[in-house]
């Protein structure tokens, strides 16, 4: 049987890594063959794209080019790793995928959601996750959390306030355009709760998994 696709989507510092990881671990434990991955990469090919967008100053790139190299890696990752992975019944999880672009390239960036739709139609066609994970939380808490992490900052981390609650209400925006895949967490609680109410969606979405993913999966 074909594996499910589950992206995580939000701003910077939501929490998305450690929880796909945390997911990635309950269904290989569950008995599940999970592959974690992320966007921009994945692969040899998209993780050298990922270094050309996200190096370098915020106009290194119009916001046209960065949809389109966004979506070169994309489609490697695709054609690479995600669907072999799934046909093979593989689970997958990325950290990011699609609905990033329409974010920053088609809100923030200012393309408009035309000109990205075009665009995923043109590479993917309809090709969009089983169920997406939106972390929703104010960029004003998630800022804070970036800059104590002491990671290097990278040229989307460095926009403006402006920029990033943009890019959060796009996501709400485009979250309840597609109800039937989306669900929203509110990303501002313990690491612990956040984990319980995804894992909490995950059953709902897939009914077959009820009782397979500890505490949470088995009361859904
Ligand atoms: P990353 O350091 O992985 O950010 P985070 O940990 O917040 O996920 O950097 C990925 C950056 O790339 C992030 O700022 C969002 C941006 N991005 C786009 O602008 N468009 C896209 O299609 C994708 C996948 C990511």
């Amino acid at each position: 049987m074909r594996g499910k696709f589950i992206s995580f989507e939000g701003g910077e510092g939501a929490g998305k890594t450690t929880q796909a990881e945390r997911l990635a671990k309950s269904l290989n434990n569950a008995g599940i063959e999970t592959l974690l991955t992320r966007e921009p990469g994945g692969t040899f090919g998209a993780e050298a794209i990922r270094d050309l967008v996200l190096e370098g100053t915020s106009d290194r790139w119009s916001g046209l080019t960065e949809l389109l190299l966004m979506y070169a890696a994309r489609l490697d990752h695709i054609e690479k790793l995600i669907e072999p992975a799934l046909s093979r019944g593989v689970w997958v999880i990325s950290d990011r995928f699609a609905d990033s672009s329409m974010a920053y390239q088609g809100y923030a960036r200012g393309l408009g959601k035309e000109q990205v739709e075009k665009v995923h139609k043109a590479v993917l066609d309809d090709f969009q996750p089983d169920m997406t994970v939106l972390f929703d939380i104010d960029p004003v808490m998630t800022m804070k959390r970036v800059e104590t992490r002491g990671e290097e900052i990278s040229r989307f981390d460095a926009e403006s306030i402006d920029f990033h609650n943009t890019i959060r209400q796009a996501f709400l925006d485009i979250a309840s355009e597609n109800s039937n895949r989306f669900m929203t967490v509110n990303a501002d609680n313990s690491l612990e709760v956040v984990e319980t109410q995804i894992l909490f969606a995950v059953v709902q979405k897939f009914p077959e998994l009820a009782g397979k993913l500890g505490d949470s999966g088995g009361r859904a």
